[in-house]
C-alpha cells in the first residue's frame, strides 16, 4: 500500500500529519457539518474551514456566484458566524472526528490575524490554521497583505507568536511571481503555503447590461484556473522546502498528480465539489491506483518529479 501521508510543522511543537494529500478547499466545504452525513471525512488528509473572521459577516449582496466557460466566479464577501461561535459550536463537533481541520483565518489588519490565531491557540478540534493573506489590509487601502513580501512576512510573524499551531499560509494569485513571497513567508515562520486562492475576475449581462455578481467583481475558480496555479507551485517549489498545498481546479486524480509532480505536497479540491461533493474522495482513490499501478511506494517519490532535470 502506497504511503501518501504528509506532515507539516515537523519539528514544531505541535506538527500536524495528514494521512493523505488530499484536503478540502476553504469556503467550498462549508465548516464540514453538513457533509459528515453522508462522506466519510475521516478518510480524507484533512478539512478547511469557511474563512473565519473575529466578528460575524453577512457578506456581500446577491448575486454571489456565477458559472463561467470553465469554472466559476464567486463573491461570498466571507459571510461566517465568527470566530467566537466557531470555537463554542464547530469545534466540539470536529474533536470529535479523526480528521484535522484547519481553520481558515483573515483579518482587515495585521493586528486582527494575531487576535484570531490565539483565540484558536489551543482549542480542541483546531488542528491548525490556514492564513489567508489574499484579502485587502484596510490600513493601507485594501492592498491584499499578500501582495508585499513585509507585509506578509509582518502577518506570519505576528500569528507564529500567538500561535504554536502549525500553520499554512495561503497565496493571493495577484502577482506575476510568488517566490519573493514565498520566501518571506517561510523565513516569517509559516509550516506551509497554500497556492492559491481565486483570480479577481467578472462577468456582464448583456440583457440588464450590468455586472453579473452584486459586488461587480469576484473570485474566478475551478479548472479554468489550474494551469496558471500549477506555475506558481512548480516556481515556488524549487525556492522553498515548505510544504505545498495545491488548489486551482483540482477535478481529478491527473489534475492532482500534475501538481504533486509540479511540486505540491498535497491538493485542495474546492470548485468540483459543488458539482460533486464526492470529488474529494474520488481524487484520492485515483491517485492511489495510479501509484499503485506505477509502483510509486510513498508520495515523496513523485514530489517535483517535472522538475527533477532543472
Ligand atoms: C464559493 C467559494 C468560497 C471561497 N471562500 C474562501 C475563503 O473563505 N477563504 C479562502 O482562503 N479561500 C476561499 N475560496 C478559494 C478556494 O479555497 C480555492 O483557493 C480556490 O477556489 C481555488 O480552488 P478550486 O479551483 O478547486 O476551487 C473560495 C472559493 C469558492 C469557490
Amino acid at each position: 500500500m502506497v504511503d501518501l501521508s504528509v506532515s507539516i510543522g515537523r519539528g514544531a511543537k505541535q506538527e500536524l500529519r495528514l494521512q493523505n494529500p488530499v484536503m478540502t478547499a476553504s469556503g467550498t466545504f462549508s465548516n464540514g457539518l453538513e457533509f459528515a452525513r453522508r462522506f466519510d471525512l475521516d478518510a480524507l488528509g484533512a478539512l478547511v474551514s469557511k474563512g473565519t473572521t473575529l466578528r460575524p459577516r453577512k457578506g456581500n449582496p446577491t448575486q454571489r456566484t456565477v458559472e463561467t466557460a470553465a469554472g466559476m466566479i464567486n463573491s461570498i464577501g466571507f459571510q461566517n458566524i465568527g470566530v467566537g461561535a466557531l470555537i463554542r459550536e464547530v469545534a466540539p463537533t470536529w474533536a470529535r472526528w479523526g480528521v484535522p481541520v484547519l481553520v481558515n483565518i483573515m483579518g482587515d489588519t495585521v493586528e486582527e490575524f494575531g487576535q484570531l490565531a490565539e483565540r484558536l491557540d489551543g482549542v480542541p478540534g483546531v488542528a491548525g490554521l490556514e492564513v489567508n493573506i489574499s484579502c485587502p489590509n484596510v490600513e493601507v487601502g485594501g492592498m491584499e497583505f499578500g501582495q508585499d513580501p513585509a507585509t506578509a512576512a509582518r502577518v506570519v510573524r505576528l500569528v507564529r507568536r500567538c500561535t504554536g499551531l502549525p500553520f499554512t499560509v495561503k497565496m493571493t494569485p495577484s502577482l506575476s511571481d510568488m517566490r519573493p513571497i514565498a520566501q518571506a513567508v517561510q523565513d516569517a515562520g509559516a509550516d506551509a503555503i497554500t497556492i492559491m486562492n481565486t483570480i479577481p475576475a467578472m462577468a456582464i449581462d448583456i440583457e440588464r447590461r450590468r455586472p453579473v455578481i452584486g459586488n461587480v467583481f469576484g473570485g474566478l475558480s475551478g479548472p479554468a484556473i489550474k494551469p496558471v496555479a500549477m506555475r506558481h507551485v512548480y516556481l515556488v517549489s524549487a525556492v522553498t522546502d515548505l510544504p505545498i498545498f495545491a488548489a486551482g481546479g483540482v477535478t481529478t486524480a491527473t489534475d492532482a498528480l500534475e501538481f504533486i509532480m509540479a511540486g505540491a505536497s498535497a491538493v485542495q479540491v474546492g470548485t468540483a465539489t459543488f458539482r460533486d461533493p464526492a470529488t474529494p474522495w474520488t481524487v484520492l482513490e485515483g491517485m492511489r491506483a495510479w501509484c499503485d499501478e506505477h509502483g510509486v511506494k510513498s508520495l515523496g517519490e513523485i514530489v517535483g518529479a517535472a522538475r527533477r532535470m532543472d
